[in-house]
């Protein structure tokens, strides 16, 4: 066994379409079923000693679906942050989201205005839900942020590093993921943390998202604690 530890655990939840549809039922029913999902999931990182969770649960991409599917998607994040807002507190949750926030319908941006206040002060685990991202929209936003700290000569060139680009990505809060997972059998990352993914285990599971359980997370993690990580050295 390696002494590899996993602080950061990123997910991309895929399959819940291809679930319901094995089951003769619409999209959404297997949207609704990954959405419950998320918390067992969350709980065992707890356990398990994550200290950050990240799950990609809309791109920016995504809005080319239905306009019925993207609203009820909006929708459904609505209802699951208002109910399990108390329980993720009262676990000792701290709420966190990455992606392009503002362009996100308001009753969305409120909720998660008041979920970030509401779990602010929790240290057990960093649950960042990742919302209208793109990794490549996320790094046109940094490049942005920076030109602009250039131009107000708040910044030189030489302060152009790694770390700074890091810091001003919506991802600024959260170390780079150990390990990321995909459900469903796709072998692509889909635009998820392209950045923060450079020297991250992948891990791809045929098992489509809403029948992926506790039992799959520790297969996963078990793997990840198998991986030779070198970083690019000799060991
Ligand atoms: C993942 O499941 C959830 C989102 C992308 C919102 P999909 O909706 O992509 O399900 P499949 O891939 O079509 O089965
Ligand atoms: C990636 O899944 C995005 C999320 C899981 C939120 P998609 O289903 O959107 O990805 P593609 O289209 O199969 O690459
Ligand atoms: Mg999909």
């Amino acid at each position: 066994m390696k002494d590899n530890i996993l602080k950061h655990l990123a997910i991309i939840m895929d399959g819940n379409g291809r679930w319901a549809k094995k089951r003769f039922m619409p999209r959404t029913f297997g949207h609704k079923k990954g959405a419950e999902v998320v918390r067992e999931i969350l709980m065992e990182s707890k356990k398990l000693n994550i200290n950050y969770l990240t799950v990609y649960a809309f791109s920016t991409e995504n809005w080319k679906r239905s306009k019925d599917e993207v609203n009820f998607l909006m929708n459904l994040l609505v209802d699951y942050l208002d109910n399990e807002i108390e329980v993720l507190h009262k676990n000792d949750v701290r709420m966190n989201f990455i992606g392009d926030i503002n362009g996100l319908p308001k009753k969305v941006q409120e909720k998660i205005e008041e979920c970030i206040e509401k779990t602010k002060n929790n240290t057990s685990i960093t649950f960042s839900l990742a919302l209208n991202y793109g990794a490549r929209n996320d790094l046109v936003n940094a490049v942005k942020s920076i030109s602009k700290q250039f131009k107000e000569d708040k910044i030189n060139l030489e302060d152009i590093d790694e770390n700074l680009i890091s810091k001003n990505l919506s991802t600024y809060k959260i170390p780079n993921p150990d390990l990321i997972i995909r459900t469903s059998g796709e072998l692509r990352l889909s635009n998820f943390l392209l950045f923060e993914c450079a020297y991250s285990e992948f891990y791809f599971t045929d098992v489509l998202w809403p029948d992926f359980n506790k039992d799959d997370l520790k297969k996963a993690v078990e793997s990840f604690g198998s991986r030779n990580r070198r970083f690019g050295s000799i060991k």
